[in-house]
């Protein structure tokens, strides 16, 4: 840490008096940003208030002032008599909301917003963390990594003129036609060979999506809770999002047409929706599709785990109801096989086809051509359906292990529901206890929670711990429901209490 120590002396902090931003303020969220962003490492210390003060030419006061700030809020410690510290511990990244100061009320235009403006809340590390219950975790059995190391090899063996030139931006046609007949007998999807553009997985996808969908930039629903990929790509591209909340019957339909009408697209998570896991009813999905046709606004389906269900009838998608080409199915193979593959696939209106290709080429040209190989033949041999057969066999055993550890632990404080389909569950808290409070706590007890109210826009927000059961053996996950448990305890200690001139909201 030692080494560190001097780097936020060198930091190139700024300030400006042209806006309206207190100065205060804009000290405050620089250091939040590099701190959020690990530019400056827990265990860093910061310049003296008096230093910084000098550095920037503000008055001591306005850095004291953003420095109680980071204090109250957890992200530093100060250290009596030796400085102010990035605290070790640190809150758990900003990645499901957008700082309060960038969102007027329920829809959000951000046209001239650059990418740089996201880096506060855009959190590229947080999936990497392996700790229980991270989400969006998969497991790979030793069955199918040797398939796949003998599939590798194969393709590598049979090296040839195909795999060093390019070729079609869509993906190979072996590729693409495996994928339509898998989605057409798994999916219930309509689709040919022609429709489906390999991609890097389904934020490739969605960014693919944004940029060809005339009229974005005008309005968007979303889903209200949502995933937060989705929302934070079209706040970067400038898109006007109109959140939506959901119910028992998944996205409201009615609230939408009531809010923005004339929307040029939805996206939503049908099949299981993202985070509470609610399934679109089907009369809901029936007034969406009316909704679409009626205003020639386009629904993104993002189908991401659809392939694990562990009871109850298959759903079929969206994709498959609507008869006049007005949905974009996403998938991803990322979710079904492992995320380090970065792979799946889009079936495009025809309407669509030829922009979406060609901002696809234009983007990165094309998938990989040894990759495609190898995934090509691990589902036309059949070794997909069978992965896909046993991890759903695992995944059922994690989820009943983990529905069984929390209501015997922490039946008291959270009601816990097992979900049909997917790779985490929702628990709500009861008592009053915070779901950010137990994220944050959890974290120094070395486990990953995501508070669902943390997902929420406009919608008034709901209290409860996303968990990922699907990447953590079984074995794991009684001990850590165990560490979660103290931290539900630790959560419901009374608070630090502020710091004078610390109350000050900057949010
Ligand atoms: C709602 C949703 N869609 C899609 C994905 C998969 O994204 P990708 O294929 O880019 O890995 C995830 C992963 O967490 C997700 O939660």
């Amino acid at each position: 840490m030692k080494s560190r120590q001097g780097w936020a002396d060198l930091y190139a902090f700024e300030v400006s008096r042209a806006g309206n931003t207190p100065l205060f303020r804009q000290v405050y969220l620089q250091l939040r940003s590099a701190i959020l962003s690990r530019r400056l490492r827990p265990g860093t210390k910061l310049p003296s208030t008096r230093e910084l003060a000098a550095q920037l030419g503000v008055s001591r006061s306005a850095v004291v002032a953003a420095y109680e700030q980071l204090l109250a809020e957890g992200y530093t410690s100060g250290r009596h008599g030796s400085g102010t510290y990035i605290s070790p511990d640190l809150p758990p990244p900003i990645d499901g909301k957008v700082p309060r100061h960038m969102k007027p009320a329920a829809a959000i235009t951000s046209a001239a917003t650059s990418m740089q403006a996201f880096s506060d809340f855009v959190d590229v590390t947080a999936q990497s963390d392996q700790r229980p219950f991270n989400l969006g975790r998969t497991l790979v059995d030793a069955r199918s990594i040797e398939l796949w190391r003998k599939l590798s090899a194969r393709a590598f063996g049979s090296l040839g003129p195909d795999h060093f030139g390019y070729s079609d931006p869509r993906g190979t046609i072996e590729l693409r036609k495996t994928i339509c007949e898998y989605l057409q007998a798994a999916r219930a999807v309509r689709c040919d060979p022609e429709q489906i553009v390999v991609t890097a997985g389904t934020q490739q996808a969605l960014d693919i999506v944004i940029r060809v969908l005339p009229g974005l930039d005008k309005e968007v629903w979303i889903e209200d809770p949502c995933y937060p990929l989705t929302r934070q790509a079209l706040l970067a591209a400038g898109a006007t999002v109109r959140p939506i909340p959901v119910d028992a019957q998944g996205i409201d339909v009615g609230a939408g047409i009531a809010t923005a009408p004339n929307a040029r697209a939805v996206f939503v998570t049908p099949s299981h929706q993202f985070p509470t896991g609610v399934v679109l009813s089907m009369a809901r999905r029936l007034e969406l599709l009316a909704w679409g046709r009626e205003k020639n606004a386009w629904v993104v389906e993002d189908d991401y785990a659809s392939e694990f269900r562990y009871g109850g009838r298959p759903l079929a998608s969206l994709q498959g109801l609507d008869e006049n080409e007005r949905v974009i199915y996403i998938g991803t193979l990322n979710k079904a096989l492992f995320p380090g593959l970065r792979m799946g696939y889009a079936v495009v209106p025809h309407a669509l086809l030829r922009a979406f290709v060609t901002a696809r080429y234009l983007m990165d040209r094309q998938p990989s051509t040894l990759s495609q190989a190898v995934v090509s033949a691990f589902m036309e041999q059949g070794h997909f359906a069978a992965h896909i057969r046993r991890m759903r066999l695992l995944y059922r055993e994690q989820r009943d292990e983990l529905v069984a550890a929390l209501r015997n632990r922490l039946g008291a404080d959270l009601t816990v529901h097992a979900p049909d389909q997917g790779m985490h569950l929702v628990a709500f808290t009861r008592k009053g206890l915070k779901d950010t409070a137990i994220e944050r706590v959890g974290r120094q007890h070395g486990v990953i929670v995501r508070a669902m109210s943390r997902l929420y826009v406009a919608a008034a927000p709901r209290s409860a711990l996303v968990l990922g059961f699907s990447g953590h053996p079984r074995q794991t996950i009684m001990p850590a429901v165990e560490r979660l448990a103290q931290a539900v305890a630790q959560s419901k200690l009374p608070s630090r209490p502020k710091r004078r001139g610390a109350a000050r909201r900057c949010e």
